[in-house]
């Protein structure tokens, strides 16, 4: 087998990768050439063309004009820059709807939804399926070993679900495939209940309106089926371009954290791993979350460097208040996701566009043209990257892992639970803050993955867990990995049943703990430390009983378990029986980390000042003022920043939305 092209392949001769979406369609061609010269200027190497343009390529069905699109290739040739190609297959053409309306998807109220946006499209249409691999395979035709083709795209943020009559025969299939026959399907289901049984295949339906309620497992198996839908769907248009253009890398943007489609899944189907990033400046919490997500990026591949296909200079136009960038944020955004394993930093969109839905999103080149402060800010950037060119390609190394899964999410959150308050991303998010805080690197894995590297790995939330997945983790445990538990975990099978017994039932004995009720709370409860002070927690508490475990702190009130360790085999297990307010999970990780001897990279016993974030990618240790006030932090080693090179010793200090980029020295 020959190895994939990737990441380096793209890297290769070129250093970090900076660029963006790049929309010549929407210009005349005069614009293009000033464009060119703007780019070169700016250091772009890389650009995202054709992402919206079906409609250009193909006016009417079976029509094809590729002019315009080559002369913006043979630009791009010509000014070095390389070319990220999109399949235009997000946003069919009005006459594909107008001709074949059964191609426009459908929501669960049967209601059909229009052309005059875009992602009109059903996953499972087949005249859909038919357009897009033809013009798809025209597209791979035409430009396959074209100098400027360095890239492939497929498809825009995929997450289109549709509940027409082909979805629910899709749907049928796929039920088929993983049940065999009605029986196993009826009973995985539970159908007993609410007299919802079926006697045959074509009574089962997408989960449509219905009166009251969904059956949860048919919502999750329909999850499930829609993520897999929609990667078919990218299969299929993947395998056209990898046929033709064997050595160009190809990849399609995720949305972080998006709940539609199990990245997991399909992280793996593609050579390069890409994401659109818009933190909410609005959002105090925005600089651990976006680490978050790209954590999840450097995950997905494995470790591999990933792509930050999307974010922006400046205020989007899809919220409902917004705000912009203040001078130097989407700089140090930038620069954040490069700590964090990205090898390329690109926008959307390289000029703001004078019409459409998104006249009002900031871009590289605003409408006031480039004799701007942003657009100064957009060159610099770009020319200064060019000293960081020697983090291309380097690992993100960590100790720690954090354990999140789409099934699990997508079964906590079914309707009908104790809380609604209890959400999978929050906890994964509250977990998260306490490392982030430490500077301790995370990687976020799937629960299958393999955990015999790291010293600590974290569990905010799984609701469901497969019995294999459960015993992988008291393996780890008992082989002397160090453990932590978020509650409400354990709880169901991968059918979404209630796995019957003290809870978590398939954990129990790792955690030496058990639980026998759910007791959401109004308000905060007062917990104790094991003979200590007192803190607070909130929403969630679970009545719990030690079976081995040691009781770190207690429910104040009942002086029952909150929040429990356990030695067992070689290793710890910790297990948090509620939603402790921050201070407190930051002490249950500080042991955690002390259990596994896990530190920050920070010197010892030194902290981070709040806002600061630190994280060393290779040999650089990159610190990161997210905060308003100068900061002045201790680093481990003299060090060289990269970005100035100045020379540092004991302490850098940075002003606010500063970043430093350090080097060992001497
Ligand atoms: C992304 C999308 C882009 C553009 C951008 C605006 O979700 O891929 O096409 O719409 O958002 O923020
Ligand atoms: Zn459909």
């Amino acid at each position: 087998m020959t190895a994939r092209p990737g990441m380096h392949t793209l890297t290769r001769g070129r250093g970090l990768l900076f660029g963006g979406d790049y929309n010549p369609e929407q210009w005349p061609e005069e614009v293009w050439a000033e464009d060119a010269e703007l780019m070169r200027a700016a250091g772009v190497n890389l650009v995202t063309i054709g992402v919206f343009s079906w409609a250009r390529l193909e006016p009417e069905p079976g029509a094809r004009d590729f002019g315009w699109l080559d002369r913006v290739m043979e630009l791009m040739a010509g000014a070095g820059i390389a070319v990220d190609l999109a399949t235009p297959t997000a946003s069919p053409p009005p006459w594909l709807g107008h001709r074949w309306p059964e191609t426009l998807p459908v929501d669960e109220s049967g209601h059909r939804l229009w052309y005059g946006s875009r992602n009109q499209f059903c996953p499972s249409s087949p005249v859909y399926r038919e357009r897009a691999l033809a013009i798809v395979t025209d597209l791979a035709d035409r430009y396959a070993g074209h100098p400027a083709l360095a890239l492939w795209h497929v498809g825009n943020e995929y997450g289109q679900i549709c509940h027409c009559d082909a979805s629910a025969a899709a749907f049928r299939a796929w039920l088929h495939d993983a049940y065999g026959d009605l029986d196993t399907l009826n009973e995985a289901w539970g159908t007993t209940f609410w007299s919802q049984r079926y006697s045959e295949w074509a009574e089962i339906l997408t989960p449509r309106r219905a009166p009251y309620m969904i059956n949860p497992t048919q919502q999750l198996d329909w999850q499930r089926f829609c993520s897999d839908a929609l990667l078919a769907h990218y299969r299929a248009e993947r395998d056209v371009l990898r046929e033709r253009t064997p050595d160009v890398p190809i990849t399609t943007n995720f949305m972080g954290l998006f709940k539609p489609v199990d990245s997991w899944s399909w992280a793996g189907e593609e050579d390069i791993v890409s994401n659109d990033c818009y933190p909410d400046p609005e959002d105090p919490l925005s600089p651990a979350r976006t680490a978050l997500t790209h954590d999840l990026m450097r995950g997905l591949g494995q470790g591999r460097p990933w792509l930050l296909m999307e974010q922006s200079t400046s205020a989007v136009n899809w919220r409902a208040h917004n705000l912009p960038k203040p001078p130097g944020q989407f700089r140090l955004e930038s620069l954040q996701a490069l700590a964090r394993g990205a090898d390329g930093l690109c926008y959307f969109q390289w000029r703001a566009s004078r019409f459409g839905a998104e006249r009002f999103h900031a871009a590289m080149v605003p409408h006031a043209g480039p004799d701007t402060r942003l657009h100064a800010e957009v060159r610099a950037h770009g020319q200064e990257l060019r000293a960081l060119a020697s983090v291309a390609g380097q690992p993100v190394p960590a100790r720690v892992a954090m354990v999140f899964d789409w099934a699990s999410w997508w079964a906590l959150e079914e309707r009908g639970r104790p809380s609604d308050r209890l959400n999978a991303a929050d906890q994964l998010l509250a977990y998260y803050v306490p490392l982030w805080e430490r500077g301790v690197s995370v990687d976020l894995v799937p629960p299958s993955a393999d955990l015999s590297g790291y010293a600590l790995v974290v569990v905010p939330n799984l609701f469901l867990v497969t019995d294999a997945d459960a015993a992988a983790l008291t393996d780890y445990v008992r082989g002397g990995g160090v453990l932590v538990v978020g509650p409400f975990s354990g709880i169901a099978d991968e059918r979404a049943h209630i796995r019957t017994g003290r809870f978590p039932a398939p954990l129990r004995a790792v955690l030496g703990a058990s639980g026998e009720e759910w007791q959401p709370v109004a308000g905060e409860v007062l917990c104790r430390w094991n003979g200590g002070p007192e803190f607070t927690a909130h929403t969630w508490t679970e009545v719990m009983a030690a079976e081995g475990a040691e009781a770190v702190a207690v429910f104040s009130e009942t002086g029952r378990p909150a929040v429990l360790r356990h030695r067992t085999g070689d290793g710890v297990a910790w297990y948090v029986a509620t939603m402790p307010e921050p201070a407190a999970l930051g002490e249950i990780t500080a042991r955690a980390l002390a259990d596994a001897r896990v530190r920050g990279v920070l010197p010892a016993g030194a902290r981070l000042p709040p806002g600061v974030e630190a994280v060393r990618r290779g040999e650089v240790l990159f610190l990161l003022n997210h905060g308003t006030e100068p900061v002045c932090v201790p680093i481990p080693h003299p060090a060289e920043d990269l970005l100035t090179g100045a020379v540092a010793d004991g302490t850098v200090t940075l002003t606010p939305r500063a970043v430093v980029a350090l080097r060992p020295h001497g």
